[in-house]
């Protein structure tokens, strides 16, 4: 027996419940990248989302799950479609899901690289209902999980992850999002002799990257959006990474919301205990080329996908790489 044939504890709130394989979830990211790479360098970022939110609920809705959005497109008054609290599917599996359809809507219009669809799958209880709002994030991998702090000054942090890859601190590759909000930490970086890759969105992909080893890719820190937050906590959870947060409410009002989900301290330190205690599977599929996955390739009778399906339940990490026959007819032919 390997130890991949031990099967892991049933979630709490699932016992006695049929469990939907995370492989059956992988149309749902791929349709989503498969609707919203049609739109790639078109301008259009709001019709790339929208293909990729049609796909992902038409999915989502024929599966036998009973599934709850927690972090969706928005309220109920703001959002047609998975929005927050809409529930999902045929009924079967009660579980909770945090989707971003289209994980960088500006990098579809423009045709730049590192989009995604992505979407977590959770036990009930699973995935914090983070309110929408700025988050401070640091994500490392998992030679420099559980030695990183937030609190600490950036000298510190990238001086342990330097020793975590035994190597100097000129030798890592630091993400961050090429923000104004983030000059003085560039600032500071590049004083430190870092290399830093400036990403123009998607905090989800440069997270992953930082935890998967061959990416080249060694920490992403910066301030994006809390519901990413969530999705990235749970990819971290499956590929053995860390995520350390802190909310970042940039008015009065958002302070006060914060105070309706305990979150009013903003000093306190958010782990994936936090945002992500149950998490079971995450997908991503990749919309436009990334440093781990490539983007939707179209061809006359049919596409190409690639995708990571991250699952706690088998303890498996796969990529996959899958044809999509659009016609009745074979495909003329099938490339490696
Ligand atoms: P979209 O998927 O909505 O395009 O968001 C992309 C993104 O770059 C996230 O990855 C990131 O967390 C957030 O936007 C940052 O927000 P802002 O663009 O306001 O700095």
């Amino acid at each position: 027996m390997t130890t991949n044939d031990v099967p892991a504890p049933v979630p709490a709130g699932l016992e006695g419940h049929e469990i939907v394989p995370a492989t059956d979830f992988l149309r749902v990211t791929e349709q989503a990248a498969l609707a919203s790479a049609r739109w790639v360098g078109q301008g259009d970022r709001h019709a790339a989302d929208g293909a990729a939110v049609d796909a992902m609920r038409a999915e989502f809705s024929a599966m036998p799950i009973t599934g709850e959005v927690i972090i969706g497109e928005g309220e109920k008054d703001e959002a047609p479609e998975l929005y927050v609290g809409e529930v999902l599917g045929t009924g079967g599996m009660p579980c909770e899901i945090a989707v971003d359809p289209l994980e960088g809507t500006d990098l579809v219009a423009r045709g730049d690289a590192g989009a995604i669809a992505v979407c977590v799958i959770g036990a009930p209880g699973g995935v914090m209902a983070a309110p929408d709002m700025y988050m401070q994030k640091l994500c490392v991998g998992a030679n420099a999980k559980g030695r990183v702090d937030i609190a600490a000054p950036i000298a510190d942090t990238l001086d342990t992850i330097a020793r975590c890859y035994d190597r100097r601190v000129r030798d890592l590759s630091v993400v961050v999002l090429d923000r104004p909000r983030h000059e003085e930490m560039i600032e500071e970086i590049r004083g430190l002799g870092a290399r830093i890759k400036l990403i123009p969105d998607g905090d989800i992909t440069a997270s992953m990257s930082a935890a998967v080893r061959g990416t080249g890719d060694h920490v992403y820190m910066g301030i994006g959006g809390s519901t990413e937050g969530v999705i990235t906590a749970a990819a971290l959870e499956c590929l053995g990474g860390e995520i350390q947060a802190r909310m970042w409410p940039k008015d009065d009002a958002q302070r006060e919301r914060l105070k309706a989900f305990g979150l009013e301290d903003t000093e306190r330190v958010l782990t994936a205990r936090d945002l992500a205690p149950q998490p079971m599977y995450v997908l991503a599929t990749g919309v436009t080329d990334g440093h781990l996955l490539k983007g939707v390739r179209y061809f006359s009778d049919g596409a190409r996908t690639h995708s990571i399906v991250m699952d706690l339940q088998s303890r498996t990490v796969r990529f996959v790489d899958t044809i999509h026959m659009f016609s009745r007819t074979p495909l003329r032919e099938i490339r490696l």
